[in-house]
């Protein structure tokens, strides 16, 4: 039985790249506890209650500032960017002009490169202990895209249980963007085993299908009769194990699927019989990435266990990945005078009945 509880303030206290970084936390009257670091404006600790009314925290993710430098997975609940997911060969054109990026992922580049928005020291401000306000300027070129970048990511939590993330951003200088937050969620509690027992409910219609090198291809495919068909809630592990050429390429679930549901609709939500803890995520942007943990391997979480391989999932709002590339994707292009925005909901419930 593990007894969660948040991180110490002084584990955080760090110094990366001459900048300081620390830990904050939100409450509510509910009794949720939020807690986040400004190195990679990321979520550190995730506390709600279950259908006990006992608190469990159901992110990922390490006790220290220490711990998140020296771990193999870099993304634990970070805000991932300048462009989330892949990009094929670590090039892209824009008004005939050739950016290359790193690749960091095979011949890809995945999550915006290895020094990438998460793994950057940003500024932040506190606004009556509900909100806060994360902001990083990105220099032109950095990790090779163009422009001068200013994002803010603005978190809140809500008296419903909502961690309400909005996303802004700006330029000087033609460019690509494509946000989201990576949190790996287990409904069970972080350290609780695997999630393959998690009912998932996906209303898409259609998923990205993706080629060897886990970039999407062309077009849309429709869900019907594939082990992508979540319009009826099922377990994570009902069909993740088939022999199915697209699982096989994401090792599991590691694919895009078509938002079709405007913020006021669920887009994709989750749920744990065994803890009662649903997540609903609610979101403006055109794709949900549900990424099942396949490639996690073995770092220590907060709670000394091993977080394996489906010890989470994590479900990531984004536009498509490989966009640049694609140019009948929804468009990533943000142009000076833009201003980018996108809004994203995940909200705790107990369910007290099975879906
Ligand atoms: C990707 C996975 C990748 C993981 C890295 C996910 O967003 O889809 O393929 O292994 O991030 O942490």
């Amino acid at each position: 039985m593990i007894i969660y509880s948040l991180p110490d303030y002084q584990d955080f206290e760090y110094k990366i790249d001459g900048k300081k970084t620390h830990l904050f936390i939100l409450r509510n009257r509910m009794g949720m506890q939020v807690a986040f670091t400004d190195y990679g404006a990321r979520i550190v600790s995730v506390l709600v209650p279950d259908k006990t009314g006992d608190l469990r925290d159901v992110v990922l993710g390490f006790n220290s500032i220490h711990e998140y430098l020296q771990a193999d997975e870099q993304y634990h609940g970070a805000t991932v960017g300048r462009f989330a997911n892949r990009i094929a060969n670590g090039c892209f054109h824009l008004d005939g002009k050739k950016y290359t990026l790193q690749q960091n992922n095979g011949s890809n580049c995945l999550h915006g490169g290895p020094t990438g928005l998460h793994s950057k020291v940003w500024d932040r401000r506190i606004s009556f202990k509900k909100k806060i306000d994360f902001c990083y300027v990105s220099p032109d070129g950095e990790e090779g895209f163009p422009g001068n970048l200013k994002v803010t990511v603005s978190y809140e939590l809500t008296e419903d249980n909502e961690i309400v993330i909005k996303y802004k951003a700006e330029t000087d200088k033609k460019t690509v963007i494509n946000l989201t937050n990576h949190a790996y969620f287990n409904l069970d509690g972080e350290g609780q085993g695997d999630v393959l027992s998690h009912i998932l409910h996906l209303p898409s219609d259609h998923f990205l299908p993706i080629d060897e090198n886990q970039i999407p291809l062309d077009s849309e495919v429709s869900v019907d009769g594939t082990a992508f068909d979540f319009r009826s809630p099922k377990k994570i592990s009902q069909d993740i194990d088939k022999d199915d050429v697209q699982l096989k390429r994401g090792n599991g679930y590691d694919h895009t699927f078509v938002n079709q549901k405007p913020i006021s609709e669920a887009a994709a939500s989750a749920y744990s019989p065994n803890s009662g803890i649903r997540l609903e995520v609610f979101t403006t942007e055109p794709g949900v990435h549900l990424y099942t943990g396949n490639f996690l391997s073995e770092d220590i979480g907060k709670s000394d266990r091993k977080y394996s391989s489906r010890s989470a999932f994590c479900f990531e709002t984004q536009h498509y990945p490989d966009s640049p590339n694609h140019p009948q994707f929804p468009s990533v292009i943000l142009e000076p005078g833009q201003v980018f925005e996108s809004e994203t909901i995940y909200k705790f419930s107990v369910k007290k009945q099975i879906v």
